[in-house]
C-alpha cells in the first residue's frame, strides 16, 4: 500500500473552542475510518494539519477540508510518498502554538505559506518527537 503523506495551511475563518472540538471529534471518527492519521496545529491565526494514510484516503479527506468553511486560503505546502508515519498512534492530535514556532507577525507575513516543503515538515517531525501539549 503506497503511503502519502500531505501538509496544507489555511487560516481558521470563526475561531472557538467548540468550533475546534467540532473539526476534531469529526476529523477523528472519519480518519479511524479510513486508516488517516495525523496532527494539526490549531492557532487562532493559523491552522497547519498534516495527512498520511494510504493516498486515496488521504485525498478524499483533502476534498472535504476544501470544501469546508471554517477556513480560508487552504494552501498545500508538501506532499510526498512516505515509508512510515509520523503521528501512527493519532486519528488526528490537536496541537497547540508551542515557542519554537513561527510568531503571529511571522505568520501574517506569510511566514507558513510561504514555508518550503522540507521546512513544514521540519515543524511535525519537531512536534512528533514531543509529548502532545495541552
Ligand atoms: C482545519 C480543519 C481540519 C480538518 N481535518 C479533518 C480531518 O483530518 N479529517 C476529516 O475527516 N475531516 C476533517 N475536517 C472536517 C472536514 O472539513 C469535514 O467537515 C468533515 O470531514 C465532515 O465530516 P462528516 O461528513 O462526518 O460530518 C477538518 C476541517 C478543518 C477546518
Amino acid at each position: 500500500m503506497r503511503l502519502t503523506q500531505l501538509i496544507y495551511t489555511s487560516r481558521p475563518f470563526g475561531f472557538d473552542e467548540a468550533t475546534l472540538d467540532d473539526i476534531l471529534l469529526a476529523a477523528r471518527v472519519n480518519n479511524a475510518r479510513r486508516g488517516v492519521t495525523g496532527s494539526l496545529i490549531c492557532r487562532a491565526d493559523m491552522f497547519m494539519q498534516l495527512l498520511e494514510g494510504p493516498r486515496d484516503a488521504v485525498t478524499a479527506t483533502l476534498a472535504r477540508i476544501l470544501l469546508d468553511d471554517r477556513h480560508v486560503d487552504v494552501a498545500v505546502v508538501h506532499c510526498a510518498d512516505v515509508p512510515e508515519r509520523l503521528f501512527p498512534d493519532w486519528t488526528m492530535r490537536d496541537d497547540p502554538p508551542r515557542s519554537w514556532m513561527w510568531t503571529r507577525e511571522q505568520v501574517r507575513a506569510g511566514a507558513a505559506r510561504d514555508a518550503t516543503a522540507a521546512e513544514a515538515l521540519a515543524v511535525f517531525q519537531r512536534l512528533a518527537l514531543e509529548p502532545r501539549a495541552r
